[in-house]
């Protein structure tokens, strides 16, 4: 009887996502013990964002996590100059891209180019004898018959994946085989690749659609066991690349050069260093992904995967000398981007920074997206090998340190710019120095 009143109770109780935004919100008061002013920053939306909009976006929506925009100033990319919006919270990265951008812009700018939009859908395919359990594809007769159908169909597979979209095609299938390399040892299996061109859209979604359609037939015209249908992230046939010469003149002559490339080989032959050396160049990259609505997962997997390229964990960009004794700086990484599709055409932030920059297609975006990598990555290395980032950090870290000391708008500045000079920026000399002001006031 317990139980099946218990039963009843559950029934009324509703899970979270069955919850209106107020009900969540006091969902997390009574388990989380969020006050009623940790509940009001959770109901401050932006006026044209409403939690309708978000709560379709993700599931069990609370709020959002507000990051700050900022536009990326001089860049001049293939002879055309953008204003590059950028959503990151970290300090100094735009200010230091801008900066790196007016340096490269004295010898041209950035030169850029991307390829098409070509992405890679897999399918898995295996095969088990049913009586005895045993991996059929071992068998290499087996394998060489299912690869010699799946061939044969090649065509007609291909029609199947395009059967759904107008946009987006699949212009090759290929096949490749493979081994388990785990200690599992299931076996081989055989893996048919789609080759798609997404053009302007990422094109995760549709590429996924598309193995689907086109496993379900494989299944049906080779009686063998399809297991994943989905896209491949590591999207290296859609690189985009990028160069930039910065005269040595503004970098401290031949010996500046030196140093950059001292930092250069640091990153090349240490995986612990080319780690953050390509975190810093991914600061630019996943700033203007995150203002311009991209799956900066997807971006970070394959580029980070591309880094181990040739069989060790690298730096992203290449640095070196040019006759004339200046910095070249050239990158080259795979990039999914889309300008069309997923949230690009819901999210307004996202539409506002696409209008700001001003493109047509999604391999602009690449562009500027490895002009963005090549000219953070410089900031870093050059401000790394010269007096170290933390000073001009500390400028900048100075002013956020003064507002939360208190400084009021007109304080802001004298404070931080004290704590600078002082060399302690910290909460409480901010505070002793906003006192201090007050006594030199009254
Ligand atoms: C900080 O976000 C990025 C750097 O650490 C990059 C680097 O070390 O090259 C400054």
């Amino acid at each position: 009887m317990d139980k099946i009143n218990k039963k009843e109770n559950n029934k009324n109780i509703k899970k979270f996502y069955e919850l209106d935004h107020q009900e969540r919100l006091q969902y997390l008061k009574k388990e989380a013990h969020i006050t009623e002013q940790d509940s009001e920053i959770l109901q401050d939306f932006p006026k044209n964002f409403a939690f309708k909009k978000i709560d379709n976006m993700i599931e069990n929506a609370i709020g959002f996590v507000p990051i700050p925009l900022g536009i990326a100033t001089n860049f001049v990319i293939n002879g055309r100059k953008y204003l590059i919006p950028m959503a990151i919270e970290e300090p100094s990265v735009i200010a230091a891209a801008s900066k790196a951008a007016k340096i490269a812009s004295i010898k041209g700018g950035f030169l850029a180019e991307a390829d098409n939009s070509i992405m890679i859908g897999q399918i898995q395919l295996v095969s088990r004898d049913k009586r005895n359990n045993k991996d059929k594809f071992s068998n290499k007769k087996e394998r060489d018959k299912i690869k010699k159908i799946i061939l044969n169909n090649k065509e007609k597979l291909l029609e199947i994946s395009n059967s759904k979209s107008r946009s987006v095609h699949a212009i090759d299938l290929q096949l490749r085989e493979m081994s388990d390399e785990s200690n599992n040892k299931m076996g081989y299996m055989i893996i048919i690749e789609l080759i798609i061109d997404t053009r302007d859209a990422m094109g995760a979604n549709v590429i996924n659609t598309m193995c689907e359609l086109v496993g379900s037939e494989l299944e049906k015209i080779t009686k063998c066991t399809v297991i994943l249908k989905i896209l491949s992230n590591y999207s290296t046939k859609r690189m985009a690349r990028c160069k930039a010469i910065f005269p040595k003149e503004l970098i401290g002559g031949s010996n500046g050069v030196n140093r950059i490339l001292y930092a250069y080989a640091f990153a090349y032959s240490d995986i612990y260093r080319a780690v953050t050396h390509n975190k810093g160049l991914m600061n630019g990259i996943d700033g203007v992904a995150m203002a311009t609505g991209q799956d900066v997962r997807a971006i970070e997997a394959a580029v980070h995967a591309y880094a181990s390229n040739d069989g060790k964990y690298r730096s992203l960009t290449k640095w070196y000398r040019s006759k004339e004794g200046d910095l070249v700086g050239e990158i080259e990484i795979p990039l999914a981007i889309g300008i069309v599709g997923g949230i690009s055409s819901v999210h307004p932030y996202v539409k506002v920074a696409l209008k700001i920059l001003n493109i047509k297609k999604a391999k602009e975006l690449a562009l500027i997206m490895v002009a963005v990598g090549l000219a953070q990555n410089f900031a870093a290395i050059r401000a790394l090998a010269d007096e170290g980032i933390q000073k001009g950090h500390m400028r900048l870290h100075a002013r956020n340190i003064a507002i939360t000391a208190g400084a009021t708008d007109e304080q802001i500045n004298i404070v931080a710019s004290r704590l600078v000079q002082e060399n302690n920026v910290t909460v409480n000399k901010a505070e002793e120095i906003i006192e201090l002001m007050k006594i030199d006031t009254k």
